[in-house]
């Protein structure tokens, strides 16, 4: 049996501010997917939430961008929006780009990650899921995982693995997508993935036999809506163990917090911090980024847990470690490299202030020309 692994998130409303979920709205959408698998229309399904954002997990048939599964996700997610308008949240309905559903909830809002497979004799399946950051916060740890031998052991000695794994690789501005094999081509990844703003891993497949490893959401909500409605805080679904990365390598590459777009008014960089679900409640100033990973074991597409990965002592250091390099950007205040560069900052209300200026520049240089001329004709005459 193909089983579909499908994680459908959104932020439909702030409490308070844009920091946490409400449980109210929280059951609401629960409940609405809740009566689909007693319908049978899913299999089984799971709601995790991080900071402001809510995310629908759902097991099935009906392949990826299935109608009636996208559709069971924005019913929910409108649903939640009634009770989040009803409770005058902030930002209610936020990441719900349009009044009317046509099938696909891609280019809607929502953020999407679904892979399909054939369910292994076990399964194990992690969804990361973050507030206060993009879609290319997953560049730096997805490269860990699949690529790098530093990282991942099982690259170097399980046979499955060794043959490595390839990345599509999708331009945010154009919409397209190339495929890169690892480790030949490797260099040619990162001279893309580095620049986080323009590209962003959608998939990752085992070279061995092609089979989906992982999967990220990738939607950036201000391309879509052109203007800034907040962050696309993003989801992945990542399989591990016998012939993946095991779990402990996957969730290695967190252990030592790195820096991604997002933070307060989706404007700033500031490290990913990983934290237990009950901390994934962003308040100083409006974070840090954080990062939940919940582990499940697929069994006959039935969720088996959650189990919070990152509630591990093993992780106080990284989060430690996060805290003290949020103060040193902090330190910038207003200052790039805390704040974003101008490019990034296009999609915000920063061009409505620098709009008012513009009127009032002047060529310097010019100035100085037409001085000089003045004082040229003063001694000639
Ligand atoms: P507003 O208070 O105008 O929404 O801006 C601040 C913010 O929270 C940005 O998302
Ligand atoms: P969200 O993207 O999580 O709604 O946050 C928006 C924001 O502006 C935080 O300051
Ligand atoms: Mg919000
Ligand atoms: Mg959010």
């Amino acid at each position: 049996m193909k089983l579909t692994f499908s994680v459908i998130k959104a932020d439909i409303g702030g409490y308070v501010g844009h920091s946490d979920t409400h449980p109210e709205v929280v059951n609401t959408v629960r409940s609405v997917v809740e009566e689909e698998v007693k319908k049978g229309n899913l299999i089984d399904m799971d709601i995790l939430t991080c900071g402001d954002d809510i995310a629908i997990v759902m097991t099935h048939t009906h392949g990826v961008d299935s109608e009636i599964v996208h559709g069971i996700a924005w019913r929910a997610f409108e649903k939640g929006t009634e009770v989040a308008k009803k409770l005058k949240l902030y930002g209610a309905g936020q990441d719900l780009l349009t009044d009317a559903f046509s099938g696909n909830i891609k280019g809607l809002g929502p953020g999407v990650a679904e892979m399909e497979f054939e369910e292994r004799p076990s399964e194990p399946v992690i969804v990361f899921f973050a507030d206060k950051t993009s879609p290319s916060a997953w560049n730096l740890p997805l490269y860990e995982m699949f690529a790098d031998p530093m990282n991942t052991a099982g690259l170097v000695i399980d046979p499955k693995m060794h043959d490595g794994y390839t990345f599509e690789v999708l331009d945010v501005y154009t919409g397209k997508a190339v495929k890169l094999s690892t480790p030949a081509e490797l260099y040619d990844l990162l001279a893309l993935i580095g620049s986080v703003g323009k590209y962003v891993v959608k998939n990752v497949y085992r070279n061995y036999d092609g089979e989906i490893a992982a999967t990220a959401s990738t939607q950036r909500l201000s391309l879509m809506a052109g203007q800034y409605v907040g962050k696309d805080d993003p989801v992945m679904i990542v399989r591990a163990q016998s012939g993946f990365p095991a779990v402990g390598e996957i969730l290695e590459p967190f252990a030592r917090p790195w820096i991604v777009e997002g933070w307060m008014r989706g404007s700033h960089n500031g490290p990913l911090m990983p934290v237990s679900f009950e901390d994934a409640r962003p308040s100083r100033f409006d974070g840090p980024p954080r990062v939940i990973a919940a582990g499940y074991q697929v069994a006959e597409g039935k969720l088996v847990g959650p189990t919070d990965l990152f509630k591990d002592p093993a992780f106080d250091k990284a989060r430690q470690s996060a805290q003290d390099m949020a103060d040193i950007l902090r330190r910038q205040g207003i200052f790039e490299p805390h704040r974003l560069p101008a490019e990034e900052m296009e999609y915000t209300t920063l061009p409505k202030i620098l709009k008012k200026l513009e009127g009032r520049f002047y060529d310097l240089e010019e100035q100085r020309l037409d001085k000089d001329q003045v004082l040229e004709k003063e001694d000639m005459d």
